[in-house]
């Protein structure tokens, strides 16, 4: 197989984490004959610093070439006052854009040897895993008009407009289905119906959809604010949730705190289906920043990092099997009790990334 992969690792602690994801790459193109076919770009203030903007040209149009994109993190006090326009930060958001990323999925899963650092009981996190499926390129983050008007009598007005189309609605629910075939079978729509026109419609868009070829998919909907209730009084009951781009941003980021540390949890961003070969855009990063505080001290969890590359070969290049193995590698070494800094409790064996990483590789060559 022929498989092309582009490595973005960026700033702080994102090269470190991507590190161990390149020593797994390589023993799965040794050993197993994956075929991963790796290109490098920089993004963020690694770019900045050798071309002046966050990402360049010809690193977009490695982008656009590759299959999928694995992305570190960037960011950084060292480009605090770069031009708003070349900020780290606007490298990661021209790639959502120029390779349409139109979804969002964040899984939540709260592996049980770490159940009793989440923020919750243990009963109620203990083995959940859910997905969050997050519109994101559409919603009151973009829509038109978008401005602060001054209204001259020293009050101004903040405007955002929140819009969205039937086939924004339609594309994101025919994901959610397809995805929820592969897991649990059932979707939770979020929206708020009872006060935005929006919400009804991205209602009657999801149940129309589910009508066309989904109806083995279980379908339930809920109003956003008590699914912001729901997913912290007993998360368990989810399986995939789809929402917009706002709710989906704040749903994501309750259901990251059901899970223990940012430094476990993977994400990934996927556009349309190309037109003629099927394959969509994809890239795939881990939920946490640049991590500035611990960069080059090796402290840095891997987890992360490996689970998005874990995701990119479920969603990329159909490697289920291999997916899977990872997955169970984390959760191994999860068992035998070594932890970073950040998962770190009483009576575990402290590591640090390097050690992290071999010991997955390990888990996975012994799997
Ligand atoms: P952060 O996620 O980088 O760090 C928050 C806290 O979590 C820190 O104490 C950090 O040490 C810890 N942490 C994060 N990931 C970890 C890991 N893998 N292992 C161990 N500990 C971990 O968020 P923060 O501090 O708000 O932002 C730092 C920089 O990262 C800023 O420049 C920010 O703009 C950028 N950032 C970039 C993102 C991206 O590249 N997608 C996302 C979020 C922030
Ligand atoms: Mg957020």
């Amino acid at each position: 197989a022929n498989r092309k992969l582009l490595l973005l690792p960026g700033d702080g602690i994102g090269p470190e984490a991507m590190g161990e994801v390149r020593h797994i790459i390589a023993h799965m193109n040794e050993a197993e004959g994956a075929g991963f076919e790796i290109d490098e770009g920089l993004v963020g203030g690694a770019a900045y610093d050798a071309h002046g903007e966050s990402i360049s040209d010809a690193d977009m149009e490695k982008a656009l070439a590759a299959d999928a994109v694995l992305f570190g993190a960037v960011g950084g006090p060292k480009w605090d006052d770069v031009p708003y326009e070349q900020r780290p930060e606007a490298g990661l958001l021209r790639l959502r854009k120029d390779l349409a990323l139109f979804a969002n999925l964040r899984p939540a899963i709260c592996y049980p040897a770490l159940a009793d650092s989440s923020s919750l009981r243990k009963d109620v996190v203990e083995g959940l895993d859910i997905l969050i499926l997050r519109e994101l390129t559409g919603g009151v983050y973009f829509g038109e008009p978008k401005e602060i008007i001054d209204l001259g009598n020293g009050q101004k007005r903040g405007i955002d407009t929140q819009v969205y189309d039937t086939y924004e609605i339609e594309r994101i629910a025919a994901m959610a289905f397809e995805l929820a075939r592969t897991r649990d079978n059932r979707v939770c729509s979020m929206e708020k119906r009872n006060v935005m026109k929006s919400g009804v419609l991205w209602n009657e868009v999801v149940t129309a959809t589910h009508k066309k070829g989904y109806e083995d998919v279980e379908l339930t909907h809920m109003l956003a604010d008590a699914g912001g209730m729901q997913l912290v009084r007993w998360p368990k009951q989810f399986d995939v949730i789809v929402t917009d781009n706002l709710f989906g941003d704040m749903l994501s980021d309750v259901a990251a705190m059901l899970t223990g540390s940012l430094g476990m949890l993977p994400s990934a961003s996927l556009g349309a289906p190309d037109e003629t070969t099927g394959k969509r855009k994809a890239l795939y990063e881990p939920v946490h920043g640049s991590a500035p505080d611990i960069a080059g001290t090796g402290a840095a969890n891997p987890i992360a990092m490996i689970a998005s590359f874990a995701m990119c070969m479920r969603y990329s290049f159909e490697m289920i099997a291999e997916a899977d193995r990872l997955e169970a590698a984390i959760a191994k070494v999860l068992d035998d009790g070594l932890r970073t800094g950040d998962i770190m409790s009483d009576g575990m064996t402290k590591v640090g990334t390097t050690e992290m990483g071999a010991a997955v590789l390990e888990a996975y060559k012994a799997s």
